[in-house]
């Protein structure tokens, strides 16, 4: 499918699948949605009300490392606060080193001193963990989302598949099956989208879902945990 690079409403790029009319972050700001749904909601919340500073690597898992935006995001949290983070980032399709080169994310989150980390991000090996840093471990797997067969391994998911128009089939009951069974009791996990028949999908299998205020754009998302 063809992939094309655009600029979203707070001036970080993405890319739109042409024929189905689909991003990999939100037009009305990549970077803002990412730090709203998965860094705000997802790692602050983890951190601040589950954990409460944390000493041991928090596991992270992410359906759909793309760019990298979401996976490079959580890295410099990691750097800022005393956070390690072991992160797997699964990937099915990953980009082109041209399609990667026109992305604008150093310069907008003015971190140009770790602008070859962002490469590295992209360079290192798949199917293995690779210390990006002391405090941030980076495992890429190249499989499909179905493949998923962890168990009881992750404090965090960041679910940021393509919507249920486009890929319907990504979030169903036996998606979230897996999602539940791959995290640790008092897991959570995260997503930009909330339709009901995600969150329905997400109750019938066991997970406790709360509506929470979208980012720019979109009035809701659901964060979903594992226990109560
Ligand atoms: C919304 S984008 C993810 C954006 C990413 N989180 C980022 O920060 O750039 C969804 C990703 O899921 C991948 N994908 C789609 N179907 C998949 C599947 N069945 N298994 C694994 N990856 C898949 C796509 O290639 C795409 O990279």
């Amino acid at each position: 499918m063809k992939r094309q690079i655009i600029t979203t409403a707070d001036g970080s790029k993405t890319i739109r699948i042409e024929e189905w009319n689909e991003h990999y972050h939100s037009v009305h700001g990549a970077i803002q949605e990412a730090n709203h749904v998965y860094i705000k909601h997802g790692l602050f919340f983890y951190f601040e009300t589950i954990v409460k500073n944390i000493v041991k690597p928090i596991p992270i898992l992410e359906i759909g490392f793309g760019t990298g935006l979401n996976a490079f995001m959580t890295f410099l949290e990691s750097q800022k606060q005393s956070l390690k983070i072991n992160y797997v980032g699964v990937e099915a399709f990953p980009l082109s080193t041209n399609e990667l080169e026109p992305l604008n994310y150093i310069e907008e989150l003015a971190a140009e001193r770790y602008a070859e980390t962002f490469n590295d991000f992209h360079k290192c090996p798949w199917g293995m963990p690779y210390e990006i840093s002391p405090k941030f471990q980076l495992t890429k797997l190249k499989k499909d989302f179905k493949d998923i067969d962890e168990q009881s391994k992750f404090d965090l998911i960041y679910f940021d598949a393509f919507g249920a128009r486009v890929q319907p089939e990504l979030w169903t009951e036996a998606i979230f099956h897996l999602m539940y069974e791959a995290l640790k009791p008092k897991g959570v996990l995260v997503t930009y989208s909330s339709k009901g028949s995600v969150r329905r999908a997400m109750q019938a299998v066991g997970f406790n879902v709360e509506k929470l205020p979208g980012p720019l754009g979109k009035r809701e998302m659901l964060r979903a945990r594992k226990g109560a």
